[in-house]
């Protein structure tokens, strides 16, 4: 199946094969080909270019995006979208002046979200989730992380991870598995911490490496939650199932995680709401990406990221949902891309590359995701008659997104 989009008003993103990842100033440059074509053949890119150089393609399907813009999906490195049930009640605690970490101190939080995954079957957990799978594609994401994390027992980490395989399977968008086991302490052990780390490294790393359950290690690495002692012992044990660490680190308190990070070369360190010189420092000449999750940040009134001193400082910037129940009910990067222009003070050009190509290399998927390139899987937003790229995050609220295809089929 062949398909050929002519009269596109503006082709965004555009890229030879060897950028992966774009770093400070360059992030300010978004390449765009205007009045363009694009050709989709067996899945992938296969041609682009101006529409005075299409000439001679025969295509099984021709779509006219005349005066609509062609992009490709957002790249969402970072989300929980696996849970059971949701948390409304403590959405009103907060605003009647309770604290996350207040709720947390009473059972509420993470712990919560544990229990009620525990007490969920994996095929009413895997049906839930689907059904927040389903709406993110229609809102332009084709490829995706999911993290566990509310499992905190070897069981129900496990159905998580195994919830994760069964929806890679179900849709044909990319998927990576991040075991989060140390997302939080259960209660069983919080006077036993150490125990519950062995726990991590003895009973689930072997198990869920014999199943081939996870591509990435995370740690929730933060005061209150999982010490820099814990995270490296994590890490160290992760390494040896080949499990390459991308973190939560700085949510709430900087106190080293970002080099600590660094040094076990993690993909990528996410959240930094909290960022320190020496943490800026640890990052620069490093292959690690720092990942902003502002929909988070708007979600619990906490301080944004800050991306103009990251990207300033010649550092990269990816920008993803977090979507989860307790901080970030939203798997929507369309609000993201949006919040990081108005809040984070970032540019159209840099929230785009930060949603798209950098998103991708968070997720070590950036040689086949991420851009408009010859040879990288036709994934593509074409969106409704716009009248630039700046009307994007501009519009926020609005869903300004016509079509989704994934792997050369229209599917939204
Ligand atoms: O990334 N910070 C840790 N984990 C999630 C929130 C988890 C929850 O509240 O359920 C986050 O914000
Ligand atoms: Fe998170």
């Amino acid at each position: 199946m062949s398909i050929l989009i002519i009269n596109i008003k503006e082709l965004i993103q555009v890229r030879d094969q060897n950028t992966l990842k774009v770093s400070g100033k360059d992030m300010q440059n978004l390449p765009t080909i205007k009045n363009a074509f694009l050709f989709i053949k067996n899945g992938q890119i296969s041609n682009f270019g101006s529409m005075e150089s299409c000439k001679n393609i025969v295509a099984d399907k021709t779509i006219d995006a005349a005066d609509k813009l062609v992009l490709p999906t957002w790249c969402d490195s970072h989300t929980h979208i696996v849970y059971a049930g949701n948390r409304e009640l403590e959405f009103v605690d907060r605003i009647n002046g309770l604290s996350y970490t207040e709720i947390a101190n009473r059972g509420g939080g993470i712990l919560n979200s544990a229990k009620t995954l525990q007490n969920t079957s994996e095929e009413d957990l895997f049906n839930q989730s689907i059904e927040r799978v389903k709406s993110i594609i229609k809102l332009g994401t084709g490829a995706l992380e999911i993290k566990s994390g509310y499992g905190l027992t070897v069981e129900s980490e496990l159905k998580m991870l195994r919830v994760i395989k069964r929806i890679k399977k179900e849709f044909p968008i990319e998927i990576k598995a991040t075991f989060l086991g140390a997302h939080a302490f259960p209660e069983a052990y919080l006077n036993n911490k150490k125990g519950y780390v062995d726990l991590i490294i003895n009973e689930m790393l072997p198990k869920i490496a014999e199943e081939h359950l996870a591509d990435f290690i995370d740690v929730f690495c933060e005061e209150g939650y999982f010490s820099l002692e814990d995270t490296e012992a994590i890490l160290s044990a992760g390494k040896q199932y080949g499990l390459i660490p991308k973190i939560h680190v700085n949510q709430f308190n900087a106190f080293g995680g970002v080099a600590m990070s660094v040094k076990h070369k993690a993909l990528s360190v996410d959240h930094l709401e909290e960022l320190t010189l020496e943490d800026i420092i640890a990052l620069k000449g490093s292959k690690t990406m720092p990942v902003a999750l502002p929909s988070c940040s708007f979600f619990l009134s906490i301080p944004y990221t800050p991306a103009r001193q990251i990207i300033n400082s010649g550092l990269p910037l990816a920008l993803a949902t977090d979507y989860n129940p307790g901080s970030t009910p939203s798997g929507n990067m369309n609000f993201v891309l949006s919040t990081a222009c108005i809040k984070m003070k970032m540019t159209p050009e840099e929230a785009i590359n930060a949603a798209t190509l950098n998103g991708a290399y968070a997720m070590g998927i950036s040689k086949d995701y991420g851009s408009i390139t010859i040879g990288k899987k036709a994934n593509l937003i074409i969106t409704k008659p716009i009248p630039s790229y700046n009307y994007l995050p501009y519009s926020f609220g609005e869903n300004n997104i016509e079509t989704v295809i994934i792997n050369g089929t229209v599917i939204a």
